[in-house]
């Protein structure tokens, strides 16, 4: 898909990677949406691009209700006209394992899951009527491999790679695009809240770290090739390959990647 002339949605979008793809979408000629739930962010962000020239509006949606996508859809709607591509972006979520509270499970399940489902649930309906529509989904290497110590997060990412290609083969063949991305570390406040992004992606095994630019520019030559998977870390296709070849060598490999991680954090 082009981006020029294009209605797009990024949620997240006052955060590092949905900002960095909002301005690159922007600086295409779309006609772009910058939804998080800090409006004020969203609205920096929103500011910055019109200041350039460009059409984007801020909005302040919680995307993790199914409320507020509905809201967010018909915001763009009444702005901009029907979506054409929605890049449901914004994630994150914490808690380490089985003993984390149910709410840190449900809202890793809601942002990192639903948020894909319910967006997808009101948009598909016109997409199948128009015979095009883009669904852009972040979900993470995460959601391949692993994250160390971040079992909720790990486990939630999986499901969202899972919806993503479900519905690229469901309705890829109704004009439905579907692409996913699979960030490995990426230079972040959600990776290094304190700044130190290489130490962070280390003890999650993110890989070298690469700015939100660099990924932006991943997504769009995806859109624009229009391929499902996106990959921040083109070498990562050689782990998922190593996974897929042999399971019981690529757990014990990272089951030994962990206890060194944790010895070494004494
Ligand atoms: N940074 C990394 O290393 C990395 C790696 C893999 C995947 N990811 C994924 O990339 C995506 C973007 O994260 P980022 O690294 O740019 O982090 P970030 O913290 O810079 O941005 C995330 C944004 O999402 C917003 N957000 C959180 N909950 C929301 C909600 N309920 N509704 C609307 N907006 C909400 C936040 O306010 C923030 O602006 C996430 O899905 C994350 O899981 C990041």
């Amino acid at each position: 898909m082009e981006i020029a002339g294009k209605v797009c949605v990024v949620t997240g979008g006052a955060g590092g990677i949905g900002s960095a793809v909002a301005r690159l979408f922007s600086a295409q000629g779309g006609k772009v949406v910058v939804a998080d739930l800090d409006g004020e962010g969203a609205e920096r962000v929103a500011a910055g691009i019109r200041d350039g020239g460009a059409e984007a509006l801020a909005v302040a949606a919680d995307v993790a209700t199914e409320d507020g996508n509905i809201a967010l859809i018909a915001a763009t709607e009444e702005a901009f006209g029907p979506v054409d591509l929605f890049h449901a972006n914004a994630g994150g979520g914490g808690g380490f394992g089985p003993e984390a509270p149910n709410d840190a499970w449900d809202l890793a399940w809601r942002l990192n899951v639903m948020a894909h489902v319910w967006a997808a649930r009101h948009l598909l309906p016109g997409w199948l009527d128009r015979g095009d529509g883009y669904l852009v989904t972040t979900a993470s290497m995460a959601g391949i491999l692993t994250s160390l110590g971040a079992g909720p997060y790990a486990t939630a990412k999986h499901a969202a790679v899972g919806f993503a290609e479900w519905l690229s083969i469901t309705y890829g063949g109704q004009g439905v695009k579907v692409s996913c991305l699979c960030p490995g570390g990426v230079n972040t406040k959600m990776l290094a809240p304190d700044g130190d992004a290489a130490k962070a992606a280390a003890l999650i095994g993110g890989g070298a770290v690469r700015e939100p630019d660099e990924v932006a520019q991943s997504v769009l030559d995806a859109v624009t090739e229009e391929r499902f998977l996106i990959l921040s870390h083109p070498e990562m296709q050689e782990f998922i390959e190593r996974k897929a070849v042999d399971n019981e060598r690529w757990i014990k490999g990272m089951r030994r990647l962990w206890d060194r991680g944790r010895a070494a954090q004494g």
